[in-house]
């Protein structure tokens, strides 16, 4: 994807995309947890050393809480202004569900199109004795089972790259968002274009492709795809920021984590797809070195009372 113009384009979801993705997460989610744990996203990082999973772990939480604090979303002790109704749009196994749930003492929903995750995922809500706060469903987050307005807080973690058509993705957040509910988006971008540039090199073109097909993604977009997409719908207070380098120790750890005994057993018995992923893990870090891969938070507001 090379310009604002062709992310705001509709673009058919490719044939067996969301097939594969739910493949590729039911397959990889069990030995996910297993490893890492709640969380499938990137941690986020001071500069400093993170040597122990638990720094990871801690990483991942402060992720969270980073992307929060950026929105400006009002904490729990303002009761009247804190989310009371989210929706965890590509929830995984329901890590942010629960977090969230618990934070605000509000209700959430998860939709994945992983029946495993969302099996698993309502089977930890139980056991954690939030089975009437979290509720995690099969569902696409281009056709929401929701009806419009209904969240205070909608939350989009590092699923944003997994969707073919970048407007419709926006647009189905901001139709179920409340009034004056905010909007969280947390993905993977490809870097802005050049005002000279129509398109990425063909080298970047080559090193996403490759990722691309291992991570069942379709086209990427830029940073100021997603701001344009926003503004065309009205949004307001958009707000972007690059955190590429607090997430650099990231991909190292997941490597790190692969080639220990316990990894590398779980890998060589979780199946081709998840064998296929850890083998690109590289050319992510790749992507970053080169200023090609741009991890990136949009964060906005639906107009409206708050
Ligand atoms: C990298 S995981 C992130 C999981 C979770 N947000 C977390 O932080 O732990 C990506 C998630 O996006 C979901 N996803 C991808 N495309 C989707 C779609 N079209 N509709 C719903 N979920 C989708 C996948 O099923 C998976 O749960």
């Amino acid at each position: 994807m090379a310009s604002s113009t062709a992310a705001q384009a509709p673009a058919p979801t490719p044939p067996g995309l969301k097939e594969g993705i739910a493949g590729l997460y039911d397959e990889s989610s069990g030995l996910w947890e297993n490893i890492w744990g709640d969380h499938m996203h990137h941690g986020f990082y001071d500069s400093g050393e993170a040597t122990s999973m638990d720094d990871h772990r801690r990483a991942q939480i402060r992720m969270i809480e980073e992307a929060l604090a950026f929105a400006a979303v009002p904490s729990p002790d303002d009761p009247e202004k804190a989310p009371k109704n989210i929706v965890d749009v590509g929830c995984g196994i329901g890590g942010s569900s629960r977090y969230l749930a618990k934070k605000y003492g509000a209700q959430c929903k998860g939709i994945t199109l992983s029946p495993v995750q969302a099996e698993r995922g309502n089977a930890l809500a139980a056991a954690q004795g939030l089975s009437d706060q979290v509720t995690l469903q099969v569902a696409d987050a281009l056709e929401q089972p929701f009806p419009d307005g209904q969240f205070d807080l909608v939350w989009s973690m590092e699923s944003g790259e997994h969707m073919a058509d970048k407007r419709k993705f926006v647009s189905e957040l901001a139709r179920v968002a409340a009034p004056g509910g905010t909007i969280i988006i947390v993905t993977w971008c490809h870097r802005n274009l050049e005002p000279s540039e129509t398109s990425l090199k063909p080298d970047e073109l080559s090193l996403l492709k490759r990722i691309c097909d291992a991570y069942y993604l379709p086209d990427w977009c830029s940073p100021s795809d997603y701001v344009n997409i926003a503004k065309s719908l009205s949004l307001e207070d958009i707000k972007t920021a690059d955190w590429s380098e607090n997430v650099a120790p990231f991909w190292p750890a997941v490597i790190k984590s692969a080639l220990t005994w316990k990894g590398l057993t779980s890998l060589l018995t979780s199946g081709w797809k998840t064998i296929r992923g850890a083998m690109v893990m590289p050319l992510m870090i790749q992507g970053y070195k080169k200023g090609l891969i741009k991890f990136t938070i949009i964060t906005c507001r639906k107009p409206g009372a708050a």
